[in-house]
């Protein structure tokens, strides 16, 4: 009998750490905020080397508990190599260190945190040597426009594969809308998952009135809005950050919301779809 293939994402709402780790006296609840997000069921966690200097990632290490061990295979982990770390050798020691501070044998998804200057071919046969090492499950980019990922895809064929890269990490909010232009259906042309970063637009979504509104006629908070929103899309994730507990269980909560056709036709009347390229909006 054949068994499942585990999913790209254990979860569709996952935790981003940007910005933890940066202040000692507050470890402890950034570490209570991962700790808790694991107990409702966040299954999908983001961090990256540059956060704190690996700090953040070090924090994931202390919360995952049996996440590390006996309950990893229910987890999505992942982790980015910064740009001047991406030639093979730098990758394949970035993952390590990672992987050591994340206290766990391998990653789900290990991304190339911007385009760099380093041999695309370089950082591929890094994430290929990590891949044949069992170190990492999927490899992908982050910050990639529509040309960025072609030339990508064209250095995967150099290095005689097809169809490596396995997700796009990028800018993707209600107030952010222009990879719907060109990036998104390059993405799927490619099989290529979405998972969109800043998804409450670094948290002022959340404080925006009129979406407020909108949301509250629907008996939702903005925040749920944002993050249902770009759940439409049947093959993106969302990664929203929060220290606390009850903004982490609201925004678990907005992985259960199906927006209608009329919300999502009111969302379109105040947040507009792109009708012509845009430079990828980046943080
Ligand atoms: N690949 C990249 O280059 C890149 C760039 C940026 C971000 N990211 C990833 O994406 C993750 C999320 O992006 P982000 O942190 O920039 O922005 P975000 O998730 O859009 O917003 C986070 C902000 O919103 C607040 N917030 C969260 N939930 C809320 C709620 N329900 N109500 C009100 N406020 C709420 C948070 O405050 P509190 O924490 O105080 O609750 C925080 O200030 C990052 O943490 C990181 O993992 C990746």
């Amino acid at each position: 009998m054949q068994s499942n293939p585990t999913p790209l994402f254990q979860s569709r709402i996952g935790l981003g750490t940007w910005l933890m780790g940066e202040d000692p006296s507050k470890a402890k609840q950034e570490t209570k905020a991962i700790e808790h997000a694991l107990a409702i069921g966040y299954r999908l966690i983001d961090t990256a080397e540059m956060y704190a200097d690996g700090t953040a990632e070090s924090l994931v290490g202390h919360a995952l508990g049996a996440f590390a061990t006996s309950r990893r295979e229910e987890l999505t982990l992942v982790s980015k190599v910064l740009p001047h770390h991406a030639d093979k050798n730098g990758t394949i020691k970035a993952c390590e260190a990672s992987l050591r501070r994340m206290r766990c044998d391998y990653l789900d998804h290990y991304l190339l945190h911007w385009q760099g200057s380093h041999a695309e071919e370089s950082t591929i046969e890094g994430f290929l040597s990590l891949q044949e090492r069992g170190l990492i499950r999927h490899f992908g980019v982050s910050n990639f426009n529509q040309s960025a990922l072609l030339s990508w895809l064209k250095a995967e064929r150099n290095v005689g594969m097809q169809s490596g890269c396995r997700s796009n990490q990028v800018y993707y909010a209600l107030n952010e809308r222009g990879i719907e232009f060109d990036l998104v259906p390059t993405m799927a042309k490619h099989g290529i998952a979405l998972m969109a970063y800043s998804p409450l637009g670094t948290g002022n979504l959340a404080k925006y009135s009129a979406l407020s509104a909108i949301a509250a006629a629907h008996g939702y908070t903005a925040a749920q809005v944002a993050l249902a929103w770009i759940l439409r899309k049947p093959d993106a994730v969302a990664i929203p950050k929060s220290v606390h507990e009850n903004r982490i269980e609201e925004n678990w909560q907005a992985g259960s919301i199906q927006l209608s056709e009329a919300i999502l036709t009111e969302l379109d009347a105040l947040f507009k779809p792109p009708t012509r390229a845009t430079p990828l909006a980046i943080i």
